[in-house]
């Protein structure tokens, strides 16, 4: 049952306790309740993930196809995306990679800055080595 209604964020927020549960996972939006018990992972996962938007815990999980053939059984509509806070939305998160590669700050990326980091220590290990190899000859 995909239920045509449309709630707003704020609605689906309001239930977040064991015997009254929702989440929003994909744009949907999932009264898992009667769930709760039967959830493989516990309840617990699930009532962490009230007042969220879920799409991310529940895809970081790799729950199988027959997890996601379940889920219609509990799906009660879909939540008005202009109502989700931007930073809780899962798109927000993938929007983040093609901005994190135009400010890595030009070629290399990540190794430029481990090179910048073990040019200096490299130095200052064959400093260190050069001094202790003098003083052991000296002696
Ligand atoms: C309508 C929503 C959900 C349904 C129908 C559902 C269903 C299931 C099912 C059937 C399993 C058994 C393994 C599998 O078949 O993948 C499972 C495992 C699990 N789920 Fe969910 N799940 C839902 C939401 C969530 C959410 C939002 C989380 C949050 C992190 C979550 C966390 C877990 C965890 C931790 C396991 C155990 C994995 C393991 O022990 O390997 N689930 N779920």
């Amino acid at each position: 049952m995909t239920g045509g209604k449309v709630y707003s964020f704020e609605e689906v927020t309001k239930h977040k306790d064991r015997k009254d549960c929702w989440l929003i996972i994909a744009g949907k939006v999932y009264d898992v309740t009667a769930f709760m018990e039967e959830h493989p992972g516990g309840d617990e996962v699930l009532l962490a993930c009230t007042g969220k938007d879920a799409t991310a815990d529940f895809e970081d999980i790799g729950h199988t196809d027959s997890a996601k053939e379940l889920m219609p059984k509990y799906c009660i509509g879909e939540v008005d995306a202009a109502t989700v806070p931007a930073k809780l939305t899962y798109a927000q998160r993938s929007d983040a990679s093609p901005k994190k590669v135009a400010t890595s700050g030009g070629s290399g990326g990540g190794w430029t800055t481990l090179l910048r980091l073990a040019v200096p220590a490299l130095l200052l290990a064959l400093a260190l080595g050069l001094q202790t190899y003098g003083k052991a000859k000296a002696e």
